[in-house]
């Protein structure tokens, strides 16, 4: 049994009692937010404020009138040649253009490439099979005809070759790639010598 007195003394016990402390919101304090705040308004108007578009030395060196395809002039111009070589023909004439010794003949200063459109043309339509000389070396390998790619785009290529690694050579319409098409049309199998390219159809 408790008696009056001792429940009194209790009960103060009870009432000292605080409750358990608990994690409260606290507020940030103000100049943390007024930081935030600076640095929020400090990025926007560094957006809005900073050149877009003008200096193209801080990306790829390309302009929006580089990537523009109505400001290039003629036909196969549109179409990237050295795309089509690095594609197509580095593979075995190498991107140097070089070519590899006894193995791939040379583009840069070949008297084949910076030659006769015509003959050209005929090269990548056919092919060759057999032996011819560049820059004074024999070579006897396989030429693959390039037939199934566009007139404008034998255009391309063959402008592209007759323009690096030194060449200085003029541009080839398509115009051209597409007559010597039409003229050859009958031919079959690749050419087997530097007599059959340039005389034959
Ligand atoms: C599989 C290897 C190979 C590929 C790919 C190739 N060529 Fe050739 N190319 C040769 C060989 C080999 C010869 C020499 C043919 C011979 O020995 O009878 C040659 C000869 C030539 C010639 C005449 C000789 C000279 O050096 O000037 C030209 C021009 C030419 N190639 C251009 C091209 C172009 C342009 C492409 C791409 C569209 C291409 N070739 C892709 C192997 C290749």
């Amino acid at each position: 049994m408790i008696d009056k007195e001792s429940q009194s003394k209790y009960s103060d016990q009870i009432q000292r009692e605080k409750i358990d402390p608990g994690e409260g919101m606290r507020p940030l304090p103000w100049i943390v937010t007024l930081l935030l705040g600076a640095m929020l308004m400090w990025g926007a108007f560094y957006i809005v404020v900073s050149p877009t578009g003008g200096e193209s030395s801080f990306g790829d060196q390309r302009t929006l009138a580089s990537l523009d395809p109505k400001s290039s002039s003629s036909g196969a111009s549109q179409i990237d040649g050295k795309q089509i070589y690095i594609g197509k023909c580095a593979a075995c004439h190498q991107a140097t253009g070089l070519g590899l010794p006894g193995v791939f003949p040379p583009l840069a200063d070949s008297e084949w490439v910076k030659g006769d459109q015509d003959v050209l043309s005929k090269i990548l339509l056919h092919g060759i099979q057999g032996q011819i000389e560049v820059k004074g070396a024999a070579y006897n390998g396989v030429m693959p005809a390039w037939h199934t790619l566009s007139d404008g785009e034998i255009a391309a290529v063959i402008t592209y070759i007759r323009s690096d690694w030194g060449n200085k050579e003029s541009a080839v319409a398509e115009d051209v790639v597409k007559k010597q098409r039409d003229l050859t049309k009958a031919r079959q199998e690749p050419y087997k010598n530097a007599e059959e390219i340039r005389s034959g159809t």
